[in-house]
């Protein structure tokens, strides 16, 4: 079988290390994940790596070269609720195979490759991101310790049960001495590439983005006694909020989603008392993100002061927007260049992992096309020719850094 096609099936291979049957959900820490571990695990060590799990539970590959330094090379093995099976797992697994090429030649560069196969890109668990790559990135935040799953189990916990300490993250932090940046291989989960013909891109910027978490308390009562002008239905002031945050954004760039929403006390003969929902905003500006999100928040308060409900705001998470380095993006440039190719920019829309690692390091990223932009959906579709290709543009990206 070639190395592309083992790419595809392997990625395919790891949709049985699911917590749901009949869906792929691989959440942060997860037996599910612990699945994924044993097999790419595997996979590290047959291309020629030492393997170890740190305390966060990244899977964390190394490939010794004739140098100090190191380049960092991943993506995520964690995966939003009834995913696709290539989000995160096509960037770690053709990480594994560029390397494995190396070994088959019996090739050493002048640098070592860290694979880093991390542990929460989506946030599906803690509704957190990057918990991860925080950690080697040296950012994780221990306040993030106390955070609770959705069985009221803390992420503490949860770590120490996947095996790892909780108070020993620290050590998780890069500690190997210079490195040379991190480049992480991605679908691109959108539609810029196909329209264009391409089988890859280059990545030169990740959309800032933040979320939050909004609850809307009215009063339950009984869904057959209340008249319609006594009550307090906070499942309707929700409604209104959803359908103003759509009618805000699509604005110039900006995009915004409400996409959970919990609903108590949740019968159908009992008036929502309370509902709680999430809110994601993004845009390559920051400035701009900032100011949508302020009138988006104020939207909220205007909806609930109207409808005499109880508002409460908190912010789970927020990235900058981060820039591909310069010095990366001109190597994968001319990798994908020296393959004959032709080059095109874009921008992500998607969080990444090289947004934590752009404080430690500089990135660089690689979008390969996908069916219909399709992600965060069952449907996600690569093509092995693509894959190939992906392969090929990251070998010769190593070349070009070891010259
Ligand atoms: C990660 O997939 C994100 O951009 O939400
Ligand atoms: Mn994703
Ligand atoms: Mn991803």
């Amino acid at each position: 079988m070639t190395l592309p096609r083992i790419v595809i099936e392997r990625c395919q291979y790891l949709a049985r290390c699911t917590k749901e049957p009949d869906a792929i959900t691989r959440p942060f820490a997860s037996e599910a994940m612990r699945c994924a571990h044993d097999s790419v695990g595997e996979w590290m060590r047959e291309a020629g790596m030492d393997v170890r799990r740190d305390n966060i539970g990244n899977l964390r590959g190394r490939f010794e070269g004739a140098g100090e330094t190191t380049l960092m090379l991943g993506s995520h093995l964690d995966s939003v609720r009834d995913a696709g099976k290539y989000d995160g797992p096509l960037g770690v697994i053709v990480a594994i195979a560029a390397v494995q090429r190396l070994h088959d030649a019996g090739k050493r560069l002048p640098f070592a490759i860290d694979v880093l196969a991390f542990a929460d890109e989506e946030g599906l668990r803690f509704g957190s991101t990057y918990l991860g790559s925080r950690a080697v990135a040296g950012t994780f935040d221990p306040a993030d310790l106390d955070r609770t799953d959705g069985d009221g189990i803390t992420m503490r916990d949860a770590i120490r049960a996947f095996g790892g300490d909780p108070e020993r993250i620290v050590d998780d932090r890069w500690q190997g001495g210079e490195l040379l940046g991190y480049c992480e291989v991605h679908i691109e989960q959108g539609p810029v590439l196909e329209a264009r013909n391409l089988a890859v891109g280059v990545v030169s910027a990740i959309a800032g983005q933040e979320r939050h978490r909004i609850t809307f308390t009215g009063e339950a009562a009984h869904a057959g006694t209340t008249p319609m002008d006594k009550r307090r239905d906070a499942l309707v002031a929700a409604s209104v909020f959803v359908q103003a945050v759509e009618d805000y954004a699509g604005r110039e760039g900006l995009v915004a989603t409400v996409g959970q929403l919990s609903v108590k006390p949740g019968a159908a003969n009992v008036i929502p008392g309370e509902v709680t929902l999430s809110l994601d905003v993004r845009h390559a500006d920051d400035a701009l993100r900032l100011i949508a999100t302020r009138r988006l928040l104020d939207i909220a308060a205007e909806i609930a002061k109207h409808r005499r409900m109880g508002l409460k705001t908190n912010q789970m998470s927020e990235e900058a927007t981060v820039l591909c380095s310069q010095r990366l993006v001109s190597r994968l440039s001319q990798a994908v260049r020296d393959i004959g190719l032709p080059v095109v920019e874009l921008a992500s829309g998607a969080g990444h992992d090289a947004v934590a690692m752009s404080a430690l390091t500089e990135v660089g990223m690689l979008f390969v096309r996908c069916k219909g932009g399709v992600s965060h959906n069952p449907a996600e579709s690569v093509k092995t020719e693509d894959v190939a290709v992906a392969i090929d543009v990251l070998s010769r990206f190593l070349d070009l850094l070891a010259n």
